[in-house]
């Protein structure tokens, strides 16, 4: 086991300002801040939409940011709602404009949806990490159905048994990044 601290990179699946998602994420870095330092990407939505002429040497700027900070971080946190029984549009576009690499090959994922329901979503997003060939942990997804009346505004998981099931799941992460 490493003392030193992790790089992680947090993405928000959520363009909204008041978002439960990014807000979550937020309380994650602070609550973990001991083993890791966040780099939040709430960026998603200046990535332009993907399209394969475009995916050359030199794509645009915003996705070679989005590469490179995947690329340079000792893992991933995903976290996301669900929109119409999918994941929102401007992370899967996001996510597109990574197929043609392999910088998730590998890559230590947590994938967290945060949603009414949300069960679609979190199916796909599972599916789609694998395709992409990260490695995902044991209990490494979570679903919070429900989640406005489990999380407060602060990002803070209210809820005791959400709050089980977070910590279970950054346990198992960060035991991967340990490895
Ligand atoms: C356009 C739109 C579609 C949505 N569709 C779904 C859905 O299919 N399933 C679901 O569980 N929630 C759905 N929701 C609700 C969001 O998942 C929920 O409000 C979530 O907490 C928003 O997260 P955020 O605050 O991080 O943006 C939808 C919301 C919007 C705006």
């Amino acid at each position: 086991m490493t003392s030193s601290k992790k790089k992680i990179l947090a993405i928000s699946g959520s363009t909204k300002q008041q978002s439960v998602n990014l807000a979550m994420l937020k309380a994650i870095a602070a609550t973990y801040s001991g083993r890791i330092t966040v780099d939040l990407y709430d960026g998603i939505d200046k990535i332009p939409h993907f399209n394969p002429d475009k995916d050359t040497d030199t794509p645009p700027e915003s996705v070679v940011d989005f590469r490179n900070r995947i690329a340079t971080s000792d893992g991933v946190i995903i976290c996301t709602p669900e929109y119409v029984f999918s994941l929102p549009g401007s992370l899967k576009n996001a996510i597109e404009w990574t197929v043609s690499t392999t910088i998730f090959s590998k890559k230590p994922v947590a994938l967290i949806v945060a949603a009414a329901s949300g069960e679609k979503a979190i199916e796909s997003l599972r599916l789609i990490m694998s395709t992409l060939d990260a490695t995902v942990p044991a209990n490494g997804s979570l679903l919070i159905k429900g989640a406005k009346g489990k999380i407060g505004p602060n990002g803070v998981i209210t809820d005791a048994e959400t709050e089980a099931k977070l910590n279970t799941l950054m346990d198992n992460f960060l035991r991967l990044l340990d490895k």
